[in-house]
This record gives C-alpha cells, structure tokens and sequence, in this order.
C-alpha cells in the first residue's frame, strides 16, 4: 500500500496524535509525503516501533539530521511512520522542546479523571495570585466569588435536573457522603458495597447492612426486610466504584417512597456515564464528586431535595445556607461547575467505551485466565474487574505500571498487609480470586489502541509472574 497523501485513512486524528503524545517536546516542522510501498521501506538509522496515543507505528529514520539522545524520541532527522494496515506519512522533527515523558495509557478513571481543559481554564483565574476569593464577603471581591460559586451550582443542578437552592457543595463526596448520612437522626440501612465513606458514616449511626448476591446486587426484599418503623434513610451506590455494578435504583426509590423512608444515592460514579435526573430518580439525596468528571480534587457536591432537612455535622459559619460552614473553595467549585458542561459528551461517549471495555474483556481472557467480577449485563460501561488466576492483583498492578499502564487492584493496605477488597467478599468471591482482582476503568482518552497494547501488556505481565511463580 502507498502511502496516503497527508492523511491517514480511516484515523484523520493519528497523526496529530502521534506528534502530542510519544513524539511529545518536539517540534514537527514538516510532514512530507512519500510513496514508498510497505516492506520496501529504505532503512537509514534505527527502526523502532512508535505507540502513539491512538495506533502502533513502525518508525524508520530515513535521514539524521544531527544525532543526540537516544531512541526515535530523542534525535532529529526525518521519519518515515508506518502503521499497521501500511498507511503512513513521514515527518521531520526538529529542536525538542523539553523533556519528553514516555507515553502512559491511563486505565484508572474511578479512581480519579485527568482536568478536562475547560475545568483548568475556569479555575485559573481564580487561581492566579492576587485574587481574594471569599464567596461571603460583601464587597466587590466577595461578590465575583460569589457569582462564579453560584453559577457552578448552576451548571452542577442543570445536569442532575436539579436546583440550584438544593445544591451544597462540600470538599469533596466522602464529606457529602457523611453529611448525607449522619445529617438524618434514625436507623440507617446501607449495603455491604458500598464505598467506605458510606460505610465509615453509617458507624455512628444505628444501621443495618445488607449484604448483595454473587453478581454485587442488593435484593430488593433484602432492603424491604430491614426496614423497621426507625429506618429514616437507605443509602445505596448506584454504580459500584470497583465493579461498575449497578443497582437497581428505581425499584429501591419506589420501595422507599412506599415505606416513608428516605433514599440518599451515591451517585458518584453513575455522574457523566449515566444519566442523571434527581427528580425522576426518586431519591432525596445524592453525591456527586468533581474529580471523576473530569474536575478537581477536593471539591463535591450533596443534593438536597427541596423540603428535606439535613443536620449539619461541619458547624460554625453559615456557609451553604447553613448546611456546610466553612469558606467556599471557590476555585476547585469553579472548576467542578466547568466540568459539567462536558457531561453531554461524556454521556454520548458511552457506548464508544462499552466497545472497548468488551474488547479489553475478550482479549484478556482469549489470552489469560481471567474471571470476570459482577453483573456484566448491569455494570458502567467503563468499568472491567477481573481476577488474574494465581497472580496477586497488586503484582499485576505494579507490573503493569512498569509496562505504562495505570490500573488499580482491589486490595487496601491495613497496617502493612493487603487486605482484599470488601466489595468482591461481599460478593463472594474467594480470598485468592479477590486478592487477583484489576479493575481497568476507561475514559475519554482511551482508544481502541491503547486497549490493544494493554491486552499485550497484561498478558506478558501476567505470563511473566505465573512463570515466577
Ligand atoms: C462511589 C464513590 N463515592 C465516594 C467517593 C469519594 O469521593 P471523593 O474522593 O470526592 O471524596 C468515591 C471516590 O472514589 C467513590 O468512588
């Protein structure tokens, strides 16, 4: 095949993409086409394969320019870039601009998502030095805080079909969590899924936690059957941080509708992969975090449905309309406002991530021995757990961070010692398959050929320690 004129058939976006991400720090200063027919590539230099943010590319110097550095990354001179079907260009790189990282596939968006642009531009004028930020004061400082805090709970209730009046931001979904439940006096009823902010915060209440079947889903009867005339909340995680299970949401806010009991939702990971209306959801209360929507740390968000009261548990100023003392973070609150206006995208971006989720899965296990945690049929699209066979999941964590590739296991490290993850126990997995669980957890940057290379890369990784074994 000849190489494409200018263009890469089928991926317009390669080959930008190959020169912002493995080709990052230098300077293209031109791209030339050539006409050279695959296989008969003339070899000057080194040849070296090229794993770009969206494909592999077999990378042939054809003329040195002047040597320096090592690898393709690191000399200037003309390359000619091959991709797998044959097509190509060639490109002429010039002067580096600065310390070239190697390139990372990032798989570990539950735990947290990388700054979209529009959130880090929002908070950079909040950010830049000499800017008073006191959303309370009344002078013209004060009052531009104020306006950019309020329209961020503005852009946060559009997106939920909340609000604005019944939005508190807090610092984070943990304090949102626990505001949520320790604000209702009463009999709490939870799930042994949960996230642990729930499950700490329901310590200090009078609570009952139902356990989930094989698959991580809570039964309806199982809820039913532990209420009592105390129960004032039932808090359930729509979709399960390590799995990506969902629960069956509307069901539960019928039952608790029924029953006169409130339902408070973790919906931080359901926010920007599932749509959201708080209203139609039934549910009184809801979580939300800025950092797994593209936004930044540190900033969070407790839906109040109007008419419901929560007792605070941060006490002192009257911040949040009484609800959460303490001075706004304004800058991490305009950032997580910022955020949601890419929730549509992030939402239409869905059924791209279930494909690449389903390819991750039946490239593991056609070349591992993979067991698949939780409901495939009501799980995130994002979201793949599996159990290695034999291997510890943090071994293939860390070997798979060796490799480039960020993912999380399940495990917690309590005093020194990895304890598998709850989720999985409660779901009955054994001690050995829990201790093996990866959770690969896609996002808006992730391709088709990063999935592809972290097949690879996984199963080298895990050949590599069963042999060690
Ligand atoms: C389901 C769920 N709830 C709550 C939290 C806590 O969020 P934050 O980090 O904003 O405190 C997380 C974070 O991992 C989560 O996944």
């Amino acid at each position: 095949m000849l190489v494409q004129h200018g263009k890469l058939p089928g991926a317009p976006d390669q080959k930008q993409s190959i020169l912002h991400g493995f080709l990052r720090g230098w300077t293209a200063q031109e791209v030339v086409d050539l006409d050279i027919p695959q296989g008969h590539v003339q070899r000057f230099g080194e040849t070296r394969m090229l794993v770009g943010r969206r494909g592999i590319f077999r990378s042939t110097r054809l003329q040195q320019q002047k040597s320096g550095g090592r690898g393709i990354g690191h000399r200037r001179g003309v390359y000619q870039c091959v991709a797998q079907d044959g097509s190509g260009f060639a490109l002429t790189l010039s002067k580096k601009m600065g310390h070239s990282p190697p390139v990372r596939i990032y798989m570990d968006h539950n735990a947290t998502t990388p700054i979209s642009p529009e959130a880090y531009d929002a908070m950079q004028r909040w950010l830049r030095p000499g800017t008073p930020q006191n959303a309370s004061s009344v002078h013209a400082e004060g009052r531009a805080a104020r306006d950019a805090v309020e329209r961020a709970r503005d852009q946060l209730a559009s997106v939920i079909g909340a609000q604005a009046k019944e939005v508190v931001f807090c610092a984070g979904a943990t304090e949102a969590n626990h505001l949520a439940v320790r604000g209702r006096p009463g009999h709490v009823i939870t799930t042994a899924v949960e996230h642990p902010s729930v499950l700490a915060a329901v310590q200090a209440t009078n609570c009952t936690i139902v356990p989930v079947d094989s698959r991580g889903r809570v039964s309806l009867d199982g809820i039913a059957s532990a209420m009592t005339d105390e129960t004032s909340l039932v808090s359930v995680l729509w979709a399960n941080n390590e799995t990506g299970v969902l629960q069956d949401l509307s069901a539960i806010a019928t039952l608790c509708r029924e029953r006169d009991v409130m339902l408070h939702v973790d919906a931080v990971q359901a926010f920007g992969r599932l749509p959201i209306d708080v209203v139609a959801l039934g549910c009184d209360l809801a979580t939300f975090s800025a950092h797994k929507v593209y936004g930044p740390q540190g900033a969070g968000a407790l839906w109040i449905r109007r008419g419901v009261t929560v007792e605070p548990f941060i006490t002192g100023g009257h911040q949040e309309r009484g609800r959460r003392a303490g001075t706004e973070n304004v800058a991490a609150i305009v950032g997580f406002g910022a955020a949601c206006t890419r929730i549509p995208e992030s939402l239409a971006d869905q059924s791209r991530l279930a494909r690449l989720r389903d390819q991750l899965f039946h490239g593991l296990s056609s070349h591992a021995e993979v067991h698949r945690n939780g409901d495939p049929e009501h799980c995130l699209a994002n979201t793949l757990n599996v159990s290695f066979a034999g291997i510890e999941g943090e071994a293939m964590l860390m070997g798979l961070d060796l490799s480039g590739v960020s993912v999380s296991s399940g495990s917690a490290c309590t005093a020194g010692s990895l304890d598998p993850s709850h989720v999985l126990l409660a779901m009955g997995v054994g001690d050995e398959a829990a201790r093996g669980a990866v959770r690969f957890s896609l996002g808006a940057q992730t391709t088709a050929a990063e999935v592809d290379q972290t097949i690879s890369l996984a199963t080298e990784v895990a050949d590599r320690m069963r042999r060690a074994a």
